[in-house]
């Protein structure tokens, strides 16, 4: 298969980063679907997916007639047969937990076509712990778009050992056509490039924090004001989730072992209190309901 081979396009999950994959693919001029087991979670996203398209162009950022035709171009399932048997390339976003998504690995195979690519979003599953419930490994790749995929503009393409370069290859096009950057991870590795910069920051950060070097606040100062950062670390963690900085560093010391991967106590501790960031109005910092909606 070639990049121009793909023409039809199935995103597996509609959750904060599958409906926004799927409004990328339909806009890029492919034939979308999406699909979810949850009838909710697609009506939710059929309406955000609206409001974020009209704002687009209130904004001027897309016509009405192209808002239309990438409308018209994607549909939305619950059935994962109907949904998958004619895609050339599916993206999985379904929830981050690897038997789910071997569950879902393996039904891709029973229903999809031979010479479809399954590609997964997971920020911290490589693609070869998948690969092998499926008779193509091949064919499989991971594609990991950054939250928010409508405003983030880069995919780190991760091939494994077994992928292919014309998955890779075709991978890295179908970004393209989506108008997202995309680089290429020639190797494996957990946490990818972006993830583990991140981590190996914020690392530092609650280390000197811990340390008493300097208080969180001004730690998010210096990372704004000196090295140019649009955000500092702990304000980062409070607008992703502590929670979701914990799970990280769990996932990354189950693998390595590694004492210095353990999560840290300050935000274990806040995880327990259930202050785990703006969700929550509460993290490193207070949110008032206004400042939460707002941002
Ligand atoms: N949220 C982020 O910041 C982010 C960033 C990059 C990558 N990712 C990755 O994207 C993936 C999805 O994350 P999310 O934040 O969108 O999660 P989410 O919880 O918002 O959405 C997951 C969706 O998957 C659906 N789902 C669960 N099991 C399913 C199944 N068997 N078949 C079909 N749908 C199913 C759920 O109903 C839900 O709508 C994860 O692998 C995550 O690591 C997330």
């Amino acid at each position: 298969m070639q990049s121009n081979d793909v023409k039809r396009i199935t995103v597996i999950g509609s959750g904060q980063m599958g409906h926004q994959i799927a409004m990328l693919s339909a806009l890029g001029g492919y034939e979308t679907i999406i699909q979810d087991v949850r009838e909710s979670a697609l009506k939710d996203a059929a309406s955000k997916l609206e409001d974020i398209m009209s704002k687009w162009v209130t904004k001027g950022k897309i016509s009405d007639s192209q808002k239309a035709a990438a409308f018209a171009r994607l549909q939305f399932y619950l059935d994962l047969e109907d949904a998958v048997k004619d895609a050339d390339l599916i993206i999985e976003a379904v929830t981050e937990k690897l038997d789910v998504k071997k569950e879902v690995f393996a039904k891709l195979e029973q229903f999809a076509p031979r010479h479809t690519i399954f590609a997964t979003n997971s920020s911290t599953i490589v693609n070869s712990l998948l690969a092998h419930v499926t008779s193509r490994p091949d064919k499989v790749v991971n594609m990991h778009f950054f939250f928010p995929p409508l405003v983030m503009d880069c995919v780190e393409v991760v091939r494994s050992e077994y992928t292919s370069e014309e998955t890779t290859q075709i991978a890295m096009d179908v970004c393209q056509k989506m108008n997202r950057t995309a680089i290429r991870l020639e190797k494996e590795i957990s946490g990818f490039v972006a993830n583990r910069i991140l981590g190996a920051l914020q690392k530092e950060a609650v280390y000197l924090y811990e340390q008493g070097i300097a208080d969180y606040k001004d730690i998010d100062i210096i990372c704004r004001k000196a090295l140019a950062h649009p955000i500092g670390p702990f304000e980062l963690m409070d607008l992703s989730g502590l929670d979701v900085a914990k799970f990280v560093m769990e996932q990354r010391y189950q693998e390595t072992g590694n004492p210095e991967d353990k999560p840290f106590d300050c935000v274990v501790e806040k995880v327990k209190k259930g202050e785990l960031g703006r969700k929550t109005g509460k993290g490193w910092y207070e949110y008032s309901p206004e400042k939460v909606k707002n941002n």
